[in-house]
């Protein structure tokens, strides 16, 4: 018998639980020759901001030992730009659109959220807590005139007045990607949660720095990235796993899945679906891998769905 991959995840009914990750997968449109979009659990967009950026200056990306850091810095093309021209492209390949955005304030997301939520053709809306390359300047004193990471995820009361503004906008289902980048990273979740958050993705990537020893340069074009891929999946597995049992809502698990069995992890750690991100870059058809290498598990394990093992996960010998 094929196992039934069908899910709910918040509002929305998903013909798998394998996602693309937000800004992996471009605005979907880049892999549609090479990738049947429509055999996706669902496209997470690249981050879209009010007004197009530009993003940061290169290099933007450095590959790290089983990994790479990014620094790309939220380029898109903007919100009114990708409603007028990428959406209507994405229409007809017939996959769940759920678009990523970041707002500086809450009012501004609230506004974007708005209009997400007038837009035909999108499912769901992820707002993105957690980059790790947007900057404040350090504090006097400390790093002198440095940049340094922002991250409202770190601050559960920031996350849920974000969460909260969102919420009150759209009836569509409403994701909140959280950071990994926090001591405990159950406050930060149940605050999304009492907002009126639908899902959680977690993880977003982990600050990290490379530098040339030979020229003492970073090997970015600003000092910190974001580090992702397989180096930081048993991260984002103890994290997902940690969330899971803390919130009743959904879990999408993301972190270095390149494989089905990475996948399959997630799901005995409690994901309810899962998200593929720098595996798109070695290749765009990573996350079909995935879901095909699912499926065989599942019949040889005799389960007729995902929710059969979902957070199974238990101590040797037990
Ligand atoms: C080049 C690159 C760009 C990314 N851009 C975004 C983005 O725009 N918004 C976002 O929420 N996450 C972004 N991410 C984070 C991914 O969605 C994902 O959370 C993270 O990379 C961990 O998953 P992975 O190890 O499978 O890549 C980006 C990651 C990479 C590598």
């Amino acid at each position: 018998m094929t196992p039934d991959l069908r899910l709910d995840l918040g509002r929305m009914s998903l013909a798998n639980p394998v996602l693309v990750a937000a800004g992996t997968f471009g605005y979907g449109l880049e892999f549609a020759q090479t990738v049947p979009l429509d055999r996706l659990g669902a496209i997470i967009t690249k981050t879209l901001t009010r007004l197009p950026r530009q993003g940061n200056p290169p290099p933007r990306l450095a590959e790290t030992s089983s990994g790479m850091l990014n620094a790309v810095g939220l380029q898109n093309v903007g919100l009114d730009a990708f409603l007028r021209t990428k959406l209507p492209e994405l229409q007809p390949f017939r996959v769940p659109l759920i678009v990523s955005v970041l707002g500086e304030t809450p009012e501004e997301l609230a506004g974007m959220v708005e209009e997400l939520d007038r837009a035909e053709g999108v499912e769901g809306i992820e707002i993105n807590l957690s980059c790790p390359n947007v900057h404040r300047r350090a504090a006097p004193g400390s790093a002198g005139q440095t940049l340094v990471p922002s991250i409202v995820a770190q601050d559960p009361e920031a996350t849920e007045a974000m969460v909260r503004m969102a919420r009150q906008r759209t009836g569509k289902t409403l994701i909140a990607k959280l950071s990994p980048e926090v001591t405990d990273i159950t406050p930060v979740a149940q605050a999304a949660e009492r907002a009126g958050a639908d899902v959680l993705s977690l993880v977003n990537t982990f600050i990290g720095m490379s530098i040339d020893t030979v020229t003492r340069r970073s090997r970015l074009g600003t000092l910190t990235g974001g580090l992702s891929g397989p180096a930081i999946r048993p991260l984002a597995l103890f994290r997902v796993w940690y969330t899971a049992r803390a919130v009743r809502i959904p879990v999408i698990g993301i972190g270095g899945i390149v494989r089905p069995e990475d996948a399959i992890e997630f799901f005995l750690a409690g994901a309810a679906a899962v998200a593929v991100g720098t595996g798109n870059f070695a290749d765009p058809r990573t996350p079909l891998r995935v879901l095909d290498g699912l499926q065989r598990y599942l019949r040889r394990c005799g389960a007729n769905s995902v929710e059969e093992i979902r957070g199974s996960v238990a101590l040797p010998g037990s």
